[in-house]
């Protein structure tokens, strides 16, 4: 279920996604900011991680070669990761009345640990059942942005290093893209799937359009 917070006390719950270099970190500041302007209070959280318990975990799955873990342990580290980040931090920000914006969530464990790893997407939700309760954000922006480009940026800032997941091949990367506009299609009201090609400024722009009616409410 989404956080359905229905009443101005409580905050609202969004997430960022999209594939590697795809510009959710330099977004999810610019959203902050935009909301501040707009007399809202807006925590910046990521995933694997957020609490100290899952930044442990985070440094786990990102370190290490490719082999390190299979698709299952993998898939259940980060569903334990998120069940402590949404019990310590995300659901206590939201009933302070934060609006919580949150640096990848379940869709990027939908794109990245089902199809070609052996899980099925089914499988990923039910452990977000056990992890978190089948807690979802209030509005999912999925940044869509071509393989080329996104390599590019990130090479622009990182040189050649990539972490274990980063490191995958085109394909993989190519295959989590498509998942991700996929979910967008499936449920067009809370997944939106924003252009990320355009100029930092822009993107925003589009971003804080697909946010209007939660700032309006
Ligand atoms: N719209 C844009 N146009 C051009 N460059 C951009 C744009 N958005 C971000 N960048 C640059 O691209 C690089 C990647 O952006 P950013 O770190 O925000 O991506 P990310 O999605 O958070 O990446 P990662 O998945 O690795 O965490 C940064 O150097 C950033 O300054
Ligand atoms: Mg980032």
């Amino acid at each position: 279920m989404a956080s359905q917070n229905s009443s101005a006390t409580f905050g609202r719950f969004i997430a960022i996604e999209g594939g590697e270099g795809c510009g959710k970190s330099t977004q999810i500041k610019q959203i902050a900011s935009r909301l501040a302007k707009h007399g809202i209070d807006a925590i910046i959280t990521r995933e694997p991680g957020g609490t100290d318990n899952a930044e442990a975990i985070r440094e786990l799955l990102l370190s290490g070669g490719d082999s390190r873990w299979d698709s299952r342990a993998e898939a259940l580290l980060f569903a334990a990761a998120r069940g402590d980040h949404v019990r310590n931090l995300i659901k206590p920000a939201l009933m302070r009345g934060q609006w919580v914006l949150c640096d990848r969530f379940l869709e990027s464990s939908r794109a990245y640990q089902s199809g070609g790893s052996g899980l099925s997407d089914a499988m990923i939700l039910q452990l977000h059942d056990i992890g978190s309760e089948g807690f979802l954000p209030d509005r999912v922006l999925i940044l869509d942005l071509d393989e080329e480009r996104a390599n590019s940026r990130v090479s622009q800032r990182d040189g050649e290093a990539r972490d274990r997941i980063g490191g995958r091949p085109k394909e993989f990367h190519c295959a989590v893209r498509a998942a991700f506009k996929h979910y967008a299609q499936q449920e067009c009201e809370r997944i939106k799937l924003i252009n990320a090609a355009a100029d930092i400024d822009a993107v925003t722009d589009t971003i804080m359009d697909n946010l209007q009616d939660m700032i309006d409410a």
